[in-house]
């Protein structure tokens, strides 16, 4: 664990994502209350949580459970200005203890997978008021015949992946109502978070190349960034826009 969240040092995400898609989504939020309490669960570096308290003129309330991760966030929000209007903690997703229907907005991109999908839609639902809203990206596959060295991939690492509709069916079944979907482009994968990454990934193989065990954490995302350059037309990250109506 200790190589892998050093190559997340210092970069500005965590995982796909860009603040445009973040507004797109956002943008799909009507009657909201003008200064909406927002919940952002497995925030990372925070990035979107940033751009939420800038476009909402409400308050975050940002979570993760890797304390490197929310003191860099704590020091761009106060770099950016918005460091009143954001709260990070340091705990589990599994852990949470906020009353249910606290929150506006639940957000979360990129980070309910580990909970698995449907359970963390529960949560999110749990954690909603009514008519409020829940935006979420999650990967899925956007080919009917991905080819089989990328399911190998998936099958190792998020066997649960699903296409678009097996995600929304869910979201149906959750009792939610769909207001909008989309998937992120694909320089949302490489602006903030692979190209990024791949520069790190060249400094940190350098320091380490004497030790094996580091060497193969960062040949294995070396091998995911190869794997998105040959397959990014199979599979990529969806955002889904959600109202808690009952
Ligand atoms: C793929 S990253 C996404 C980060 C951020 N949302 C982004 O898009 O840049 C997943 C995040 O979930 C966090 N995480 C992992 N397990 C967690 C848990 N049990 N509770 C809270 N956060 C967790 C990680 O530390 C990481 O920041």
């Amino acid at each position: 664990m200790e190589y892998f969240y050093e190559m997340f040092e210092g970069l500005p995400r965590a995982g796909p994502g860009d603040n445009a898609s973040t507004r797109r989504a956002f943008g799909a939020m009507k009657n909201l209350p003008p200064r909406p309490l927002i919940l952002d669960i497995g925030c990372g570096p925070g990035m979107q949580s940033i751009e939420l308290a800038k476009i909402s003129g409400g308050r975050v309330m940002a979570i993760d459970n890797h304390q490197p991760f929310l003191d860099a966030l704590e020091t761009e929000a106060k770099k950016q200005g918005v460091d009143d209007r954001i709260e990070t903690k340091n705990v589990s997703m599994l852990d949470l203890e906020f009353k249910d229907e606290t929150f506006d907005i639940v957000w979360s991109e990129g980070a309910l997978y580990i909970m698995g999908f449907p359970r963390g839609l529960r949560l999110c639902r749990q954690l909603v008021k009514k008519s409020g809203y829940v935006a979420v990206t999650e990967a899925v596959l956007l080919s009917p015949h991905p080819p089989a060295p990328l399911m190998e991939f998936w099958e190792k690492e998020y066997p649960d992946i699903k296409d678009v509709q097996g995600n929304l069916a869910m979201i149906e079944q959750e009792g939610f109502s769909l207001q909008s979907h989309f998937t992120l482009p694909a320089a949302s994968w490489l602006d903030h978070f692979y190209t990024p990454l791949q520069r790190r990934l060249a400094v940190l193989t350098e320091k380490y190349r004497d030790n094996e065990e580091g060497l193969n954490v960062f040949r294995s995302a070396q091998k995911e960034i190869d794997l998105f350059e040959r397959y990014s037309d199979c599979y990529g990250y969806h955002f889904f826009i959600m109202r808690k109506d009952r």
